[in-house]
C-alpha cells in the first residue's frame, strides 16, 4: 500500500497488488499438494456444492485447508436470478456447510440456472432491468437471512443480450448491491470479456462501482472463439486483464484478496502458484518458477 503524496489532506491510499493479497481457487487434483506444500495464500476458494455432504474427505479437506489460510465458499448453484425463488433444500445444505466451516467469505453469482426442478448447471446471464434487480435483491436477502451474515455476489461473463434490458450492466450490478446491501466479488476477467463481447468501455463500468463493497477480486483466463471471448478458466490471465487488475486494485478500499481461478486444463500446483505470483505488482519472497 502506498500513501498518496500529492495532497496532505488527501487520506486515500493507493493499493498495489502485493503477494500477500493473492489466493487461488482450489480444485480436487491439487488438494494433496496444498496440504503438503502449504504455500502462503491470502484466500483459498472452494466450490460450496462439492462440500455439501457432511461426512468424509471433502469436509476434512476444508478443515485442514483452514489451518493454512482463510477459506471462501464459492457457490455456483444457488441461482440468485431464479424467478421461482430459491431452492430451499440447496440453501439448507449451504447453511449446514457454513455453520460447520465458518468461512471468511461466502460468494455466489448474479445469474440464474434453474427453473423449477431443472438445473442447467450453468451461470446464465440476466436481463438488465428494474424487475430483475428487485428479484435478485430479494433472493440475496433471503440467503443472508438464512445464513445470518453477508454474502458477496459476482458479476458474470455473458454472450447474449436481452430485448428486455433497458440499462447498462454496471448500473444493474450497482443497484443490486445497494438494494440487497451485500458485498461485491468483482471478476475483472468477466468485465473484460463482456467489454469485448458487447463493445463497452471498461472505464464506464468501473467509475460507478461501490468500491467499499468490493470484498474479493477474481482474475482468470479466457479464449477467443470466432467473434466472442469465452470465459474458459483454462489458462493464465492475459496481459490486458493483468493491467486492469492493477488499475482496479488502486481503487479498492478494503485491500480485498485477489484470487486466480483455474478450472480446466489445470497446470501443476507449482505452476498455478507461480501464475498467481505473476499477478503481484510488488515482488514477494516466495518464488515458484513459471518456466
Ligand atoms: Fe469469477
Amino acid at each position: 500500500m502506498l500513501a498518496c503524496l500529492s495532497c496532505q489532506q488527501h487520506t486515500r491510499t493507493i493499493m498495489t497488488v502485493s503477494i500477500d493479497c493473492l489466493g487461488i481457487g482450489l480444485r480436487t487434483p491439487h488438494y494433496k499438494d496444498l496440504l503438503e506444500k502449504r504455500p502462503h495464500l491470502s484466500l483459498i476458494e472452494f466450490h460450496s456444492e462439492n462440500h455439501f455432504y457432511s461426512n468424509g474427505h471433502s469436509r476434512t479437506i476444508l478443515h485442514k485447508a483452514k489451518e493454512i489460510a482463510p477459506i471462501s465458499l464459492h457457490g455456483v448453484g444457488l441461482s440468485l436470478g431464479s424467478a421461482d425463488g430459491l431452492d430451499n433444500s440447496h440453501l439448507k445444505k449451504l447453511v449446514n456447510l457454513v455453520d460447520d466451516i465458518n468461512p471468511s467469505l461466502i460468494s455466489e453469482h448474479i445469474s440464474w440456472g434453474r427453473i423449477g426442478n431443472i438445473h442447467t448447471h450453468d451461470l446464465l446471464p440476466l436481463p438488465y432491468c428494474k424487475d430483475v434487480i428487485q428479484l435478485v435483491a430479494d433472493n440475496i436477502d433471503h440467503v443472508q437471512q438464512a445464513l445470518g451474515r453477508e454474502i458477496i455476489v459476482e458479476n458474470v461473463s455473458s454472450y447474449v443480450s436481452f430485448e428486455q434490458s433497458n440499462m447498462k450492466e454496471w448500473d444493474f450490478v450497482y443497484e443490486i448491491l445497494e438494494k440487497a446491501d451485500c458485498g461485491f466479488l468483482l471478476d475483472i476477467n468477466n468485465v473484460f470479456v463482456n467489454s469485448q463481447n458487447f463493445n463497452f468501455n471498461i472505464e464506464d463500468y468501473l467509475k460507478s462501482l461501490p468500491w467499499d463493497r468490493v470484498k474479493e477480486v477474481h482474475v482468470a483466463g479466457h479464449q477467443a472463439e470466432e467473434n466472442l471471448l469465452v470465459d474458459t478458466h483454462d489458462r493464465p490471465a492475459c496481459s490486458e486483464v493483468k493491467s486492469w487488475l492493477d488499475k482496479v486494485y488502486s481503487q479498492c478500499i478494503n485491500k480485498p484478496p485477489v484470487l486466480l481461478e483455474w478450472d480446466s486444463s489445470l497446470p501443476s500446483f507449482e505452476k498455478l502458484i507461480a501464475h498467481m505470483h505473476d499477478l503481484a505488482t510488488e515482488p514477494g519472497i516466495e518464488n515458484y518458477a513459471l518456466a
